[in-house]
């Protein structure tokens, strides 16, 4: 969709892990628009188990990087979470009919989120030498005193 591809490239945020994640996370949600039957349903689990390690990803930077748990970061990929799991119980139950409303409201709740949350993540992670390519700080993160 025209709209989608707009956003791809309007979210890049200057990460390269974070932008193949989005990427890859638009070209899923792609996918399951355009799938139908047990193939969109195959789809929408894709989408739930990437997005789960999506999120997983980002709170590991957080934390590696001094962001308490408790930022709302973290809640606000919980409650999304939380959503699309409940919609992944009830379509291996028999009930796929939310799976296009859920991955459209994602969708609709990803680019703000992208675009505020992570981007300040990202530079948040560049300014503490944060490389996600290798999940390590640059340069040591300065503890109260040096040894010597
Ligand atoms: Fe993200
Ligand atoms: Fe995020």
């Amino acid at each position: 969709m025209n709209e989608q591809t707009t956003s791809a490239s309007e979210l890049r945020l200057g990460d390269a892990r974070t932008d193949a994640t989005h990427l890859e996370m638009l070209e899923i949600v792609r996918d399951v628009r355009l799938a139908t039957g047990a193939a969109k349903e195959a789809r929408y689990f894709e989408l739930v188990a990437h997005t789960a390690e999506h999120f997983a990803q980002e709170e590991r930077w957080m934390l590696a990087t001094g962001i308490q748990a408790g930022h709302c970061h973290f809640n606000q990929h919980a409650d999304v979470l939380q959503v699309l799991k409940e919609v992944e119980r009830l379509a291996r139950a028999g009930d796929a009919q939310y799976i296009d409303r859920a991955t459209d409201a994602l969708l609709e709740w990803f680019m703000p989120h992208a675009m505020s949350m992570d981007a300040g993540l990202v530079a948040h992670l560049q300014q503490q030498g944060f490389d996600t390519a290798t999940e390590t700080l640059a340069q040591a993160v300065q503890p109260t005193a040096s040894v010597a």
